[in-house]
């Protein structure tokens, strides 16, 4: 919930600021906030627990080519999930809709977000289950990106 009231109060000041560097530090700012705030949340589930469908990811799958693989190839994303081990699914998915796709940061529908999201849990070889992974911060905030 935190996040999200950040988020907000950041789409103001973006708008207030037009200046490029500035934007930048209102987004490393959020950033640094948003790491912060990543480990208080987590009640039990954990990225091995079948957290999203395949169908989505294969929504996800076509999302991502036409929006981020430009900048990052498949295998990108696999040391990125070891270094966020601990983390939430929480704290990346508001990462990457506040700042990617980096020239166009918050470009695409939230629902997006989360589909490339499920793909990226498909790529590192999560299990996938009978249920989509939802976009509600909340359930995402409850999720911990686990080794496997
Ligand atoms: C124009 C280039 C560009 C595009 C397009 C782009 N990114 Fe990025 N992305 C970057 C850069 C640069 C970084 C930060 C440097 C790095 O860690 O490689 C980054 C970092 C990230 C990170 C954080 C890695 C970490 O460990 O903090 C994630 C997650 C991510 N991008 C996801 C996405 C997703 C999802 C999309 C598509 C919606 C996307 N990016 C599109 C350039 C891009």
């Amino acid at each position: 919930m935190i996040q999200v009231r950040f988020t907000e109060v950041t789409a103001e000041l973006r708008s207030l600021w037009t200046g490029r560097a500035m934007k930048r530090i209102v987004r490393l700012a959020m950033l640094a906030v948003v790491a912060v705030a990543a480990d208080v949340s987590a009640d039990g589930l954990t990225t091995n627990d079948a957290v999203y469908s395949k169908e989505q990811a294969k929504i996800g799958e076509q999302l991502y080519k036409d929006n981020c693989l430009l900048c990052h190839d498949k295998k990108y994303f696999r040391p990125v999930f070891i270094a966020w081990e601990g983390k939430t699914l929480g704290t990346m998915y508001t990462v990457m809709n506040t700042s990617m796709p980096q020239t166009n940061p918050g470009v695409l529908p939230l629902k997006d977000y989360v589909d490339i999201l499920a793909y990226m849990l498909s790529l590192n070889r999560y299990p996938a289950g009978g249920k989509p992974l939802s976009n509600d911060n909340n359930e995402l905030d409850s999720i911990t990106i686990a080794p496997h």
